[in-house]
Parts: structure tokens; C-alpha cells; sequence
């Protein structure tokens, strides 16, 4: 286990603690943490107990973020949303100290109500309120009501 606290590197304390229950999302492409959490709308307003690492150490990718979210069990359908900024994640599911669950996301045929159209001419944007829906492509999200296709820079959409 590399958590990312230099265990390669001889030094073996956890850069992040360990959580009781809850879920540890791992090997984020490093930068990315802070969408992460804002892409599943959780940003410690209501007192989630959060631990955020970022651009530490990694076996598997050079650099990784993770998240840890105390007291939250997230649901595959939750994470999935996830394989649109950091693909490569995984989402350890813990009780009692112990990983019970251990999966990847997969990417979802839609998503609802988290990205934002940037083009300021669809209904999605205007002053009623549409739940935003896109598709999900191969290569990008389009918007389902307008169809403007978004390929790089998905993170910006992101509705916060
Ligand atoms: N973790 C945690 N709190 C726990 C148990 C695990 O924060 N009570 C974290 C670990 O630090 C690690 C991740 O959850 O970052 C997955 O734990 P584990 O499966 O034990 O580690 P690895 O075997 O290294 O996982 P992988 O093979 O997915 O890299
Ligand atoms: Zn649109």
C-alpha cells in the first residue's frame, strides 16, 4: 500500500491518515482532487470530515491526488462521474478500518445536473431552471439539449 506517504522513498508515515469508515477515492491524476470533490458536490460545508492529498507520491502514477470522505459510503452511480476528470481512479469503500469494496468507475451514458453548458444560449443556461444532461462520448460530454460537444476541459464545466 502506497498512500502516498513516501513508502518508496523509505519514509513510512501516511502522508493521510487512515479513516475509520467512509470512502477513500485513490490514485487521482494529481491536480485534479479539488474537482473531484467539486464534480460530487461536496465541499465541507455541511461538516463532512474531508482528507485531501495532493501531487504526493505514487507506485502506480507518478504523482496522485486522493480524497478521503469520512462517514459517507459513496454509490457506484455517485462516482461514476468521476471517469470524466480522473479516469484512472479508485474507490475503496471502508468500515471498521477495513477496505471491504475496492472498484473503478465507469463511465456513465449520461450525466445529470453537474456540468454546466457553455453555451450561454441553451436552455440549460437560462433563467428556468433545466437540469442540466449531457451525453457522454468516447472522446467528450455533448449537451443534450443544445448538442454542443465539449472534449477538453471538462473540469471547467463543472456546476459549483
Ligand atoms: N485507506 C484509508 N483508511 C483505511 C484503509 C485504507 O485511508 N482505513 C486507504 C489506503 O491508505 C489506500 C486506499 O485506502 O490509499 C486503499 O487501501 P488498500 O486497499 O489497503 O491499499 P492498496 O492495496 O495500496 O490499494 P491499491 O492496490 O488500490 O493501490
Ligand atoms: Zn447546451
Amino acid at each position: 500500500s502506497n498512500d502516498g506517504g513516501g513508502e518508496t522513498g523509505g519514509d513510512h508515515q501516511l502522508r493521510v491518515s487512515k479513516i475509520r469508515s467512509g470512502t477513500v477515492i485513490d490514485h487521482v491524476r494529481g491536480g485534479q482532487a479539488l474537482n473531484v470533490l467539486a464534480i460530487l458536490g461536496i465541499d465541507g460545508s455541511e461538516g463532512e470530515e474531508l482528507s485531501i492529498g495532493m501531487n504526493v507520491p505514487s507506485d502506480r502514477l507518478a504523482r496522485k491526488d486522493i480524497v478521503k470522505v469520512e462517514g459517507r459510503e459513496l454509490s457506484q452511480d455517485e462516482v461514476d462521474v468521476l471517469s470524466l476528470i480522473a479516469p484512472e481512479s479508485t474507490i475503496n469503500i471502508v468500515r471498521d478500518y477495513d477496505v471491504i469494496e475496492k472498484h473503478r468507475v465507469d463511465r456513465p451514458e449520461l450525466v445529470e445536473g453537474v456540468l454546466s453548458c457553455p453555451n450561454s444560449e441553451c436552455i440549460t443556461t437560462g433563467d428556468e431552471p433545466v437540469t442540466s444532461t449531457f451525453d457522454v462520448l468516447e472522446d467528450g460530454v455533448r449537451c443534450a439539449y443544445c448538442e454542443t460537444i465539449v472534449r477538453t476541459g471538462i473540469a471547467s464545466l463543472i456546476d459549483t
